[in-house]
C-alpha cells in the first residue's frame, strides 16, 4: 500500500492542473490515468482561455509558452442575416480571450510535472475508488497485471464524463441534470491561415458554423450537423463548401481551404451533477459537468473548479481548517450553473433546431438586440470572457 495526500484520478487538464498547483504548495499527490501519455496529450479539444484560466496557468509557472505563442483576441464576431458584427470584449468587459490549444496546455503541464518529479501513473487498468465517504479512502488499479493500492486523505475525481468517480457515488447522494441537443458539431483542423484574425460564430439558415483557430497558420472550423452523421460522409471538399455556404459573402470569398489534419463529430450536451462532493471525494471538471462547446466554457470551468479545490486543500493542510473544502461544491456550482446557462443560451440562439420559421425570426431579433443594445452586448461579453470569481 502506497500513501499520498491527494489521489487524483485522470490526467486531463483538470488532473494535471490540480497536481501542479498542489505540488507548488508542498502538497503531495499521485495521478492515476487509464490512457497513455501520448494519447492524453494528442486529444484535440477546445483552445480558448479566459483571463482567469491564464492567471491560474501563470500561478502554476507554466505561462511562458502560452504568453509567447497564444493569440490574444480583443474581440469576437457574430455573423447572421448576411452581416458580420464585432463585439469588442476588452471595451465591453475589460478582458480579452486567449487562443491556445488544449494539446499545448497539457504538454506544458505534463512537462512541468515531470521536471518536478510528480508521480503520474499512465495506463492504469481497473481503476476503482474505495470508501470515499470514510476517513481513509483508497484507490486501487492494475498496472501490467500487478495490483496496486493507494491510501489517501482525499480523492480528486478528474476523470471526465465517462470516469469511475461520479459512478462511485450512490444514486441517492447525487442529483443529475441534463439536456441533450438534437445536433452535433463536425470539426475540422487544417494547416491553413484562419479566415479572420478573430473568431466568427455564424447563425445561418443551413445551420451554425464557427471559424476558430489554433495559430496564424492553423485553423479550427466547425459546422452543425445531424446527430447521426458520420465523418465518412464529409470529404474535405463537402466540408469546405458547407462552411463557405454558412458565411457572409465577404468571409466566404476569403476562406482558404486545404487538406484536413483531423475531422470528428461531437454531440452537444449540458450536464450537471450535484453536489460535487461525496465525503472525501471531490468531482472536478467534466466528471461533474459538461457544457456544449458554444462559448468554449468546458476547459475554463474545469480550471475554475481546480482553483476552488486547491485553495481548499491548501487551507486544510496549512492549518486544518475545512471551511473552503466544505464550501467547494457550492462555490464551484455557482459558477458552473452560470456557465451552463450561458452556453445553453448561446447554443439556443445560434443553432438551427427545426424548420420553425418563427423560432428563426426570434433568434434574429435576439441577435440584433444583442448587437444594438450596449447593455445586452456587455452582458454577452461579461459571460464570454468569464465571470469574476466572488471574493
Ligand atoms: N481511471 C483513470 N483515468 C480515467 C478513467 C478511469 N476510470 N476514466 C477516464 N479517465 C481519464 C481520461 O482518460 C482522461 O485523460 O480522465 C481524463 C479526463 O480528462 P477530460 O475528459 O479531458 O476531463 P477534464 O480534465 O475534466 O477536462 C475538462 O477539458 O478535455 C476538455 O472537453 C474537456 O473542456 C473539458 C475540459
Ligand atoms: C475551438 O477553437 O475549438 C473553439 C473555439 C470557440 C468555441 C468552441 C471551440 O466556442
Amino acid at each position: 500500500m502506497t500513501r499520498t495526500q491527494v489521489a487524483i484520478i485522470g490526467a486531463g487538464p483538470s488532473g494535471l492542473l490540480l497536481a501542479r498547483l498542489l505540488g507548488r504548495h508542498g502538497i503531495d499527490s499521485t495521478i492515476v490515468e487509464q490512457r497513455s501519455r501520448a494519447y492524453v496529450e494528442s486529444r484535440i479539444r477546445a483552445g480558448l482561455l479566459e483571463r482567469s484560466t491564464v492567471e491560474l496557468l501563470d500561478e502554476c509557472g507554466v505561462g511562458a509558452r502560452l504568453h509567447a505563442e497564444g493569440l490574444v483576441h480583443d474581440g469576437v464576431r457574430l455573423a447572421f442575416a448576411g452581416q458580420v458584427h464585432r463585439l469588442d470584449l476588452r471595451e465591453l468587459a475589460g478582458h480579452p480571450m486567449t487562443v491556445y490549444g488544449q494539446t499545448e496546455l497539457t504538454k506544458d503541464l505534463g512537462e512541468a510535472l515531470a521536471r518536478a518529479g510528480a508521480r503520474l501513473v499512465y495506463e492504469a487498468e481497473r481503476v476503482a475508488v474505495h470508501e470515499p465517504d470514510g476517513p481513509r479512502p483508497r484507490v486501487s488499479y492494475e498496472l501490467a497485471g500487478v495490483e496496486h493500492e493507494l491510501e489517501c486523505d482525499f480523492i480528486a475525481g478528474c476523470d471526465g464524463f465517462h470516469g469511475v468517480c461520479r459512478a462511485s457515488v450512490p444514486a441517492a447522494a447525487i442529483k443529475l441534470y441534463e439536456r441533450v441537443y438534437p445536433f452535433g458539431w463536425l470539426g475540422v483542423l487544417a494547416e491553413v491561415p484562419p479566415v479572420d484574425d478573430e473568431l466568427i460564430y455564424a447563425n445561418h439558415a443551413r445551420g451554425f458554423a464557427l471559424c476558430s483557430m489554433r495559430s496564424r497558420e492553423r485553423s479550427r472550423y466547425y459546422v452543425q450537423c445531424p446527430l447521426d452523421d458520420r465523418v465518412e460522409s464529409w470529404p474535405d471538399a463537402r466540408f469546405w463548401d458547407e462552411l463557405r455556404a454558412r458565411q457572409p459573402s465577404h468571409e466566404a470569398g476569403r476562406l482558404i481551404t486545404g487538406p484536413s489534419i483531423e475531422k470528428s463529430i461531437a454531440p452537444l450536451r449540458s450536464f450537471v451533477a450535484e453536489p460535487m462532493r461525496f465525503g472525501r471525494l471531490f468531482l472536478v471538471g467534466d466528471a461533474a459537468h459538461i457544457v456544449p462547446p458554444t462559448g468554449a466554457k468546458g476547459l475554463n470551468l474545469a480550471a475554475a473548479d481546480v482553483r476552488v479545490l486547491y485553495q481548499g486543500l491548501v487551507e486544510h493542510y496549512r492549518g486544518g481548517a475545512t471551511r473552503l473544502l466544505d464550501e467547494y461544491s457550492a462555490r464551484a456550482l455557482s459558477r458552473v450553473w452560470k456557465a451552463t446557462r450561458f452556453s445553453w443560451w448561446f447554443t439556443s440562439v445560434m443553432h438551427r433546431f427545426s424548420d420553425d420559421s418563427f423560432a428563426y425570426k426570434l433568434q434574429l431579433a435576439e441577435l440584433e438586440y444583442l448587437i444594438d443594445s450596449p447593455a445586452a452586448s456587455r452582458a454577452f461579453a461579461e459571460n464570454y470572457v468569464g465571470l469574476d470569481f466572488p471574493a
